[in-house]
C-alpha cells in the first residue's frame, strides 16, 4: 500500500539574482524559518534603495532560496554582513547555498567592500561548518539579547564569521 508508484531524478536550472517584487510573497513564506524582526516589505525597500541587497535563488522558475546583505550597518568598517540565508528544504545539500554566498561575496566586492561578516546562531553548527568550507573564520562570539525581540528561532548567541575579499580590481 505504501510502496512508491515511481522514482527518479531531476535536473533543474539554477539562477541566482536580485529580488524583484514578485519574490515577496515567497520571501515571505521563507521568513518564518530565518530570524527575520523586520517585515520582509521594508526590507525590500532597503534593497531598492541600495542599502541592502536581497539574491534570490531562483529554481526552475521559481524561487528555492534567499540570502539577504546589510550594506549599511558596518560601511564603515568596508564590510557587508550576510544573513537570512535559506533554501527550501527539498533543494538543500546540492550547493545553492553555496553558490548564493559566493555571489554575495562578488557583490559585495564590487561595492568595494573589504569584508564579508556572517552571523551564525550558535546551535547551528551545519551552516557554520559551510561558511568555514568557504573560507570563513571566527571573529567573535555575541552573547544573546537580554531583551530579545520576538523571531521564529528565538534569541541565540551568534557567531560572528568573517571573511576577507578581494579589492576591486585586483586579480587572482
Ligand atoms: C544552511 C543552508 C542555507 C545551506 O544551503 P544548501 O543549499 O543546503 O547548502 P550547500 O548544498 O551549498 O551545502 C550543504 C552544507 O550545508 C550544511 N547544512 C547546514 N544546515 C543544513 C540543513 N538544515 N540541511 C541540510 N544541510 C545543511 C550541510 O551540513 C552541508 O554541509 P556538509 O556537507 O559539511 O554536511 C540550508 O541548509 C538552510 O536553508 N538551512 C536552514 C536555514 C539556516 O540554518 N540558515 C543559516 C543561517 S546562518
Amino acid at each position: 500500500m505504501d510502496e512508491p508508484l515511481d522514482a527518479f531524478s531531476i535536473r533543474l536550472p539554477v539562477l541566482i539574482r536580485p529580488c524583484v517584487e514578485a519574490d515577496l510573497p515567497a520571501l515571505d513564506d521563507f521568513s518564518r524559518f530565518v530570524a527575520h524582526h523586520v517585515p520582509v516589505r521594508e526590507l525590500y525597500e532597503q534593497h531598492r534603495s541600495g542599502r541592502a541587497l536581497i539574491l534570490v535563488a531562483e529554481v526552475n522558475g521559481a524561487p528555492g532560496g534567499q540570502l539577504w546583505i546589510d550594506l549599511e550597518r558596518r560601511r564603515g568598517e568596508l564590510a557587508g554582513e550576510i544573513w537570512a540565508v535559506y533554501v527550501l528544504p527539498g533543494l538543500r545539500g546540492q550547493g545553492i547555498g553555496a553558490r548564493m554566498v559566493r555571489a554575495a561575496e562578488q557583490a559585495l566586492e564590487a561595492r568595494g567592500c573589504r569584508w564579508a561578516l556572517l552571523g551564525v546562531e550558535v546551535d547551528n553548527p551545519d551552516a557554520r561548518r559551510l561558511y568555514e568550507r568557504l573560507g570563513y573564520t571566527l571573529a567573535v562570539t555575541t552573547p544573546a539579547p537580554e531583551a530579545p525581540e520576538p523571531s521564529a528561532r528565538g534569541a541565540v548567541a551568534q557567531w560572528v564569521l568573517r571573511k576577507a575579499l578581494r579589492a576591486a580590481g585586483t586579480q587572482g
